[in-house]
């Protein structure tokens, strides 16, 4: 990485996900239309998490800041789509991720039953707290980098803008409505929980690779080489052959009866 890619701005601690990120936005092709696209998608699955909470929340006031929310991440969703459609070429993974209607199901970014009523208002707003922050430190990181493309760039200063909401009510309203101890353990459960789906994430992808190297061995080392043998050993066939006689098909196929 030459010294004009290095992230001045960002802290020590955001280096390991910028340098990963810096492959994946920069170096991949076509990789930045597909995360933005799959972006719309987590995004329009908090937007459902977050009206969801407006039905089911029995506090008055908090329904109006759920809504806001709700609205502000179906914002993002569209105008992650919006890039993503902008920076794809011909039929490209963005555009049939963004196609993909089932995609919030599939990947788990919600589920039959709504976030709310899972974990209830204390821990719904832990969660929401726990998220967005990550979700903001990822965003300054992923607009450091895109920072050349100005449409990008103004696209996740806006987001930005409208995180830096989402982390300070859900921070102050979970204050409000909880007492400190079980606003802690809150949080806590809701790391942990993040931390051992990260793990099994990793674990899962870990494992189709290590499949498919013992695959690549197996064919390279075992099949390959008997492939190779059998075909040496098999006798040569004449195969049709065409013959030189220079009279009618017909005629010599009677000769031949
Ligand atoms: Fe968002
Ligand atoms: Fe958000």
């Amino acid at each position: 990485m030459n010294s004009s890619l290095a992230p001045a701005a960002l802290p020590l601690s955001s280096r390991p996900l910028w340098a990963l990120s810096w492959l994946i936005w920069r170096v991949l092709p076509g990789r930045a239309a597909t995360k933005m696209a799959e972006f719309s998608h987590t995004e329009a699955g908090s937007g459902l998490d977050m009206l969801a909470a407006v039905e089911e929340t029995h506090r008055r006031e908090l329904r109006i800041k759920y809504y806001r929310h709700a609205l502000d991440e179906l914002k993002h969703s569209r105008m992650f789509r919006q890039r993503a459609t902008a920076l794809a070429t011909g039929r490209s993974r963005a555009r049939a991720v963004i196609a993909d209607s089932d995609y919030i199901l599939e990947h788990g970014i919600n589920t039959r039953e709504s976030l709310f009523s899972r974990l209830g208002e204390v821990e719904f707003l832990a969660f929401v707290w726990v998220h967005e922050r990550r979700g903001a430190w990822q965003f300054e990181v992923y607009a450091d980098l895109l920072k050349e493309d100005a449409d990008t760039s103004r696209m996740f200063d806006e987001i930005a803008r409208d995180e830096r909401f989402h982390i300070a009510y859900s921070k102050a309203e979970l204050a409000r409505v909880s007492e400190p101890g079980p606003a802690r353990w809150a949080v806590l459960r809701v790391r942990g929980r993040r931390l051992w789906q990260t793990w099994m994430r990793f674990s899962h992808r870990l494992g189709e690779v290590v499949a498919s190297l013992w695959l690549i061995l197996l064919y390279g080392l075992l099949l390959g080489p008997f492939s190779l043998l059998a075909r040496g050993l098999e006798p040569r066939s004449g195969g049709l052959v065409r013959t030189e006689d220079p009279r009618p098909a017909a005629l010599r196929a009677r000769e031949m009866g």
